[in-house]
C-alpha cells in the first residue's frame, strides 16, 4: 500500500516529491526515498523510516533536478531497511523504479535473471522488475516504454510503477495493474501519484490509468497511453474539485481527531440531495436507476474489509429488518477464494473508503464474473472500486487521512441507512408514516453527533482510566454488536491494546473467563429492544469485578448505578444508534492512544489503503 509520486517539467522536482510523499505517507511509512536525474547523474537517496528522516538525510546531497520520483513504503517483500527502500536501480544503474504492489512470480524471474548474470542488492520483488526491464531493453534494443510494456507481459501480480532511464531524460514511463496511479497534466509538466492529493495543488486536470495500461509522459507536454498488449489508447481527463485545505490538519493535533469532529458535517454532506425531512423522503439516484434489480434481488451480499466490513454488518440488520431482503456479509478476502454460490439474481455491495482495497476489488471481479449486479459504496472519487462496479454512490466524507477510519464509517452507515429506508418504503415493508417519521429523525442525527462530541473531555478522562490496560472487551447487542467490533478495532489499531468485540450475550459462552478487575469492558447499552438483557450482561461483568464503561441513552438511571463510568448519548431510534454510539468509542480510542504516546495517524505496521493481498 505504499505511496508513489513523480514529476517531470521545468520546476525543481525534489520539493514537489517530498511534499507529495508527506501527503501519501498515510499509505505506508516503513521507508522513504527519491530518485533525481540531473545532467546524466541519476541519484537515489533512501532511508528506513519516515519522510522527515529522508529529508534530514538528503540535506547533505545535491537534489537539483527537474525529473524525479519518490516512494514511501509498506513492505511486503524484504524487511523495512535502507537497502529494501525504494527507488531501486537496475543492474547497470541507468534505470530506476518505484513500485506499489506485489510481483507474485518474482522468485522464478529472479532465478532466471541471476542465471543471466544479474546481481541483486535487495530482498524485494520490485528490484526483480527493474532488472527484468533492463534485460528486455538491453536484449531487444528498445526504448524505455517498450521495454516496460514487454516486461510487464511477463509479470503476475499487482503493480503501479514509475520508471526513469537516465539515457532518456525527457520522459517518464508509468504503468498499473490493481494498484492505483493518477497522472496530473500541467503546462509542459506532469505529475504522477498513487492518489490525487500530491497533484491537486499544481493541476486539477488528471487521468486515472486503468489496469494493464502503460503511460509515457514527455517534458514537451505530450503523452501517450497504450495497453501492455500494445493497443494505442486515447486518454480521458477529469477535473478534480478537492480543496487543498481539506488535506491539512486545521489546528487539530492529528487528522483522526479532525475527522472525528468533521462527522456532523460529513454525515450531513452524505445526506445532501438524498434526504428531505420537510417532504419526508430519502433516495439515491443510482438506486433509482437500478430499482428493479434491488426490488427483485434474491439477496444482498456485502463484501468489505475492516471497518467497512463492520458497516456491512450494521447494514445486515437494517436491510433485513426494514426491507426484508436476505443479507450476507462477507470478508472480501474470504469471499474471493471460497468459490461462493452466486448468480445474476444476487446484488453484491462493495463497501470501501479508499476504493483501492485489493481484496475488495478481487471480490468485485469474482461477483461480476458470476453475473451478479455489483454496487459500490465508496469515499474516494474515481478510485478503482468506484470504476469497477456496475453502479454506486459516493459517501462524500472528503479525504480521510487518519489510518483509523472514523468519518468514513459514519458516512457508510448514513448511505446504507438511506438505502435500506428507501428500499423498505419502495417494497412496502414499512408504513408510509413510519418512513416519514424515520426520515425526519434521520435528519437530526448530525446534531446528535455534535451533541455527543461535546462530551469529549469526559471521554478523555475515562481514557485516562484505561490507558494502562493490556486487554479490553467491547460488548453490544443488535445494531450495536457491529459497533462493539468497530470500537474494539479502533482501540487495538491505534493504542495497541488487545481489544475484542463480542455480542453481549456471548460472554457466558467463554469470554467471561477473561473478566477481572484489570479488564475494562465497554458496553454499548443504548438498545431499547434488549435493554434488560444488556443490563443483565453488565451485572454478570460486575459480579466478577470487571470495570464497566457503559454507553447509555441520556437520562438512563439504572445502568448509572452499576457501571464504573457512563457516557451518555442522545436518544435515537434504534436503527440510527450506530451512527451516534460509534462516536464515543472513536474518541475513547483516540485519547487512549495519545496518552500511550502512539502515532495516532500512522499506527505501526498499518497503512491507510491495503492495495496488496
Ligand atoms: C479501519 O480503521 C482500518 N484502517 C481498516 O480496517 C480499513 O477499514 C480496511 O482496510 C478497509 O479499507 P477500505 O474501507 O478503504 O476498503
Ligand atoms: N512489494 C514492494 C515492496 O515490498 C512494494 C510494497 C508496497 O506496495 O507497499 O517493496
Amino acid at each position: 500500500m505504499c505511496g508513489i509520486v513523480a514529476y517531470i517539467g521545468e520546476r525543481q522536482a525534489y520539493p514537489i516529491l517530498i511534499k507529495g510523499l508527506k501527503r501519501l505517507e498515510y499509505r505506508g511509512y516503513d521507508s522513504a526515498g527519491v530518485a533525481l536525474l540531473h545532467q546524466d547523474n541519476l541519484n537515489i537517496y533512501k532511508k528506513k523510516g519516515k519522510v522527515d528522516g529522508l529529508v534530514s538525510f538528503a540535506d547533505d546531497f545535491d537534489t537539483t533536478s527537474t525529473i524525479g520520483m519518490g516512494h514511501t513504503r509498506w513492505a511486503t517483500h524484504g524487511e523495512p531497511n535502507d537497502i529494501n527502500a525504494h527507488p531501486h536501480f537496475s543492474g547497470d544503474d541507468h534505470l530506476t523504479i518505484v513500485h506499489n504492489g506485489i510481483i507474485e512470480n518474482y522468485d522464478i524471474l529472479k532465478q532466471a535473471l541471476e542465471q543471466q548474470g544479474h546481481v541483486f542488492k535487495s530482498d524485494t520483488d520490485t528490484e526483480v522488475l527493474i532488472h527484468l526491464i533492463e534485460e528486455v531493453q538491453r536484449s531487444q534494443g528498445l526504448v524505455l516504454e517498450e521495454a516496460v510494456r514487454i516486461a510487464l507481459t511477463k509479470i503476475v501480480g499487482a503493480y503501479a510503477i514509475v520508471v526513469i532511464d537516465k539515457k532518456e531524460p525527457n520522459k517518464i514511463v508509468a504503468a498499473r495493474k490493481s494498484s492505483p496511479l493518477v497522472v496530473g497534466i500541467g503546462e509542459n509538466e506532469f505529475f504522477l501519484a498513487s492518489d490525487a492529493t500530491p497533484i491537486i495543488e499544481y493541476t486539477k486536470k488528471v487521468t486515472y490509468l486503468n489496469d494493464e495500461e502503460v503511460a509515457v509522459v514527455h517534458r514537451d507536454g505530450t503523452f501517450q497511453i497504450k495497453t501492455i498488449q500494445n493497443e494505442e489508447l486515447t486518454p480521458s481527463f477529469q477535473y478534480l474539485d478537492i480543496q487543498i485545505e481539506l488535506l491539512e490538519k486545521g489546528g487539530y493535533d492529528y487528522f483522526m481527531l479532525k475527522e472525528i469532529f468533521q462527522q456532523p458535517k460529513t454525515v450531513s454532506d452524505c445526506m445532501r440531495g438524498r434526504l428531505n425531512a420537510e417532504e419526508g423522503w430519502t433516495k439515491l439516484g443510482s438506486v433509482e436507476n437500478n430499482i428493479e434489480k434491488f426490488l427483485q434481488a434474491n439477496r444482498i451480499i456485502f463484501v468489505a474489509c475492516g471497518t467497512s466490513w463492520h458497516a456491512g454488518l450494521v447494514a445486515e440488520y437494517l436491510f433485513e429488518e426494514l426491507a426484508r431482503i436476505p443479507v450476507e456479509v462477507e470478508y472480501a478476502s474470504e469471499f474471493r477464494y471460497r468459490n461462493p454460490v452466486l448468480n445474476e439474481n444476487d446484488i453484491v455491495i462493495a463497501i470501501s473508503q479508499s476504493g483501492e482495497t485489493a481484496d475488495t476489488l478481487a471480490a468485485i471481479q469474482l461477483a461480476k464474473e458470476r453475473g451478479a449486479f455489483v454496487y459500490g459504496v465508496v469515499n474516494v472519487v474515481g478510485s478503482s472500486i468506484a470504476r469497477a462496479t456496475d453502479s454506486g454512490s459516493y459517501i462524500h466524507a472528503g479525504p480521510e487521512i487518519g489510518v483509523a477510519s472514523t468519518k468514513a464509517f459514519t458516512g457508510q452507515l448514513t448511505l446504507l441507512t438511506m438505502m435500506a429506508l428507501n428500499l423498505a418504503y419502495r417494497k412496502g415493508t414499512i408504513a408510509k408514516d413510519f418512513y416519514r417519521q424515520m426520515v425526519v429523525e434521520f435528519s437530526t442525527i448530525p446534531d446528535k453527533i455534535q451533541q455527543t462530541l461535546e462530551d469529549n473531555n469526559h471521554i478523555e478522562f475515562i481514557a485516562e482510566q484505561i490507558r494502562g490496560s493490556e486487554n479490553a472487551l467491547y460488548l453490544g447487542r443488535g445494531y450495536n454488536f457491529p459497533v462493539a467490533l468497530e470500537g474494539a478495532l479502533k482501540l487495538k489499531e491505534i493504542s495497541y491494546i488487545h481489544a475484542e468485540g463480542y455480542p453481549a450475550a456471548e460472554m457466558k459462552h467463554g469470554p467471561i473467563a477473561l473478566i477481572d478487575e484489570m479488564m475494562p469492558v465497554v458496553v454499548i447499552a443504548t438498545n431499547k429492544s434488549a435493554y434488560e438483557k444488556i443490563v443483565s450482561n453488565i451485572q454478570e461483568v460486575k459480579a466478577r469485578k470487571g470495570r464497566v464503561i457503559a454507553i447509555v441513552t441520556e437520562g438512563d438511571k439504572q445502568i448509572r448505578k452499576m457501571a464504573d463510568f457512563v457516557i451518555e448519548i442522545p436518544e435515537v431510534e434504534e436503527i440510527f444508534s450506530p451512527l451516534v454510539s460509534a462516536i464515543p468509542l472513536q474518541l475513547l480510542s483516540y485519547h487512549t492512544a495519545v496518552m500511550r504516546g502512539c502515532n495516532v495517524d500512522q499506527p505501526r505496521n498499518l497503512a491507510k489503503s491495503v492495495t496488496v493481498e
